[in-house]
């Protein structure tokens, strides 16, 4: 159409024209026998189940054809500094960016679901979220209810302690005939240990770290046991508050998916990884922890 009113303008013989006019209508053929040909390809490709079923998109066909994203939902509990805590109305911090640098990876948008730590497990395995993501341990027990993805970060369960406690390192909350009592966030590895070493009734729980610290501040426990950088965050928060230098236990953190969804597990686990060799992971770690 451009063309014609084009060299109609520029006063071009009616036999030029036809010429032209024929061009076009031969090439408009072809372009449709073109098109045929890649519509019997493709439907040709489409008739084997196989591919069809087990062909996940890739991320540039996905942000492509799609003009809205799939939404991708973690959960996680955002009183964790610096791996997920609250900046304004905004869930922020190591694992919120990681995350979503994992969901451009599969073309799709996070959305991420607060909730009480404990509640993560089974939100996952309800299937109200897709995957939880909290700064999470992976244990023996949690691996007997979900599938956990590899390790994207370290933690180290620490001690806070009030400045001048009698309690000076972890070997102290053993001593002989001490009976101290801790203060843990529900349902943690914090929580696990200490329940399994000193016993249920020393051991409170709390709905997050900031509020065990407050208790500890008020008298009504002698030490809280928390993963290091939350333990950092809330003794730069809190006045008069120590960390002991004899860390209570090394762990690992991963991404939890429902078990059996092995489809979206390896997903994470290949995102994991060249978010690893690309520098991606330890860019953002590096943000948050100096
Ligand atoms: N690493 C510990 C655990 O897995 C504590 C995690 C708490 N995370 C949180 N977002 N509150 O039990």
């Amino acid at each position: 159409m451009y063309n014609y009113t084009h060299i109609q303008s520029s006063g071009v013989t009616d036999a030029k024209k036809e010429i032209t006019m024929k061009k076009i209508i031969a090439m408009m053929l072809a372009l449709m026998l073109v098109m045929t040909g890649i519509a019997v390809f493709t439907s040709c490709e489409n008739d084997t189940p196989e591919e069809t079923t087990t062909e996940a998109p890739t991320t540039e066909e996905a942000t492509t054809e799609a003009p809205a994203p799939a939404v991708i939902k973690m959960a996680t509990n955002a009183y964790f500094q610096p791996y997920e805590f609250y900046d304004g109305d905004q869930i922020v911090g190591i694992d919120a960016e990681i995350a979503a640098a994992i969901a451009e990876k599969l073309g799709m948008t996070l959305e991420i679901v607060d909730m009480e730590f404990d509640s993560i497990i089974t939100a996952v395995n309800e299937g109200s979220v897709d995957f939880g993501m909290a700064g999470m341990t992976v244990t023996e027990d949690r691996q007997k209810e979900v599938d956990f993805s590899i390790s994207y970060a370290n933690g180290v369960q620490s001690i806070i302690v009030k400045e001048g406690s009698s309690i000076t390192c972890a070997d102290d909350l053993y001593a002989e005939g001490a009976s101290y009592k801790v203060g843990v966030q529900l349902g943690t590895t914090g929580d696990i240990y200490a329940t399994g070493d000193f016993g249920a009734e020393n051991v409170t729980t709390y709905s997050n770290g900031n509020e065990a610290v407050l208790a500890l501040l008020g008298g009504d426990v002698d030490c809280v046991i928390i993963d290091n950088e939350p333990a950092k965050a809330l003794v730069a928060a809190n006045k008069g508050l120590n960390i002991l230098e004899t860390a209570y236990a090394n762990e690992d953190y991963a991404i939890c998916v429902k078990k059996g969804n092995s489809e979206l597990l390896a997903k994470i686990d290949q995102a994991i990884k060249d978010l690893t060799a690309d520098g991606t992971i330890d860019a953002i770690i590096a943000k948050y922890i100096k």
